[in-house]
């Protein structure tokens, strides 16, 4: 079994609120990233697929094919975005990293055929990042 990533990058705007709160729990829960007219990430995404060394190839899958998918079912659905606003996909949820990584995995799982989806990282600055690796807390106990 080898892990092989895939990273890419993309730049997008968002707005941390929760609707159903008030503007001063908004402001308190989320910070800088509550500002009303949004702000701006230089996001890094590095996408992990696990599987077996194709004797034939030596890969475990093509990585062009891989880089391919990526930005068609993401970054080019979310590069010089508004994420609040512009993306389908993210429409109803609260466009944190952690949320945002969620939807990733959901977009691009179901098409990784040669090898298994491993790990998504997100990088939203270079010292905060998440990792989702597809599991909910029931199948970690
Ligand atoms: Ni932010």
């Amino acid at each position: 079994m080898i892990y092989i990533t895939r990273r890419l990058e993309f730049c997008a705007s968002h707005r941390l609120f929760n609707p159903s709160f008030s503007d001063e729990k908004n402001a308190a829960t989320f910070g800088l990233c509550n500002n009303p007219n949004g702000h701006g990430h230089n996001y890094v995404l590095e996408v992990t697929v696990k599987g077996e060394v194709d004797p034939e190839t030596g890969m475990v899958l093509d990585l062009k094919a891989l880089k391919k998918l990526i930005n068609e079912k993401i970054i080019d659905r979310v590069d010089h975005k508004n994420l609040n606003v512009d993306v389908d996909f993210l429409q109803g949820v609260i466009p944190t990293a952690e949320n945002i990584a969620i939807k990733f995995w959901e977009r691009i799982k179901p098409h990784i055929h040669n090898g298994t989806l491993c790990e998504i990282k997100l990088y939203e600055s270079e010292r905060n990042f998440v990792i989702y690796r597809g599991e909910s807390i029931e199948s970690i106990h």
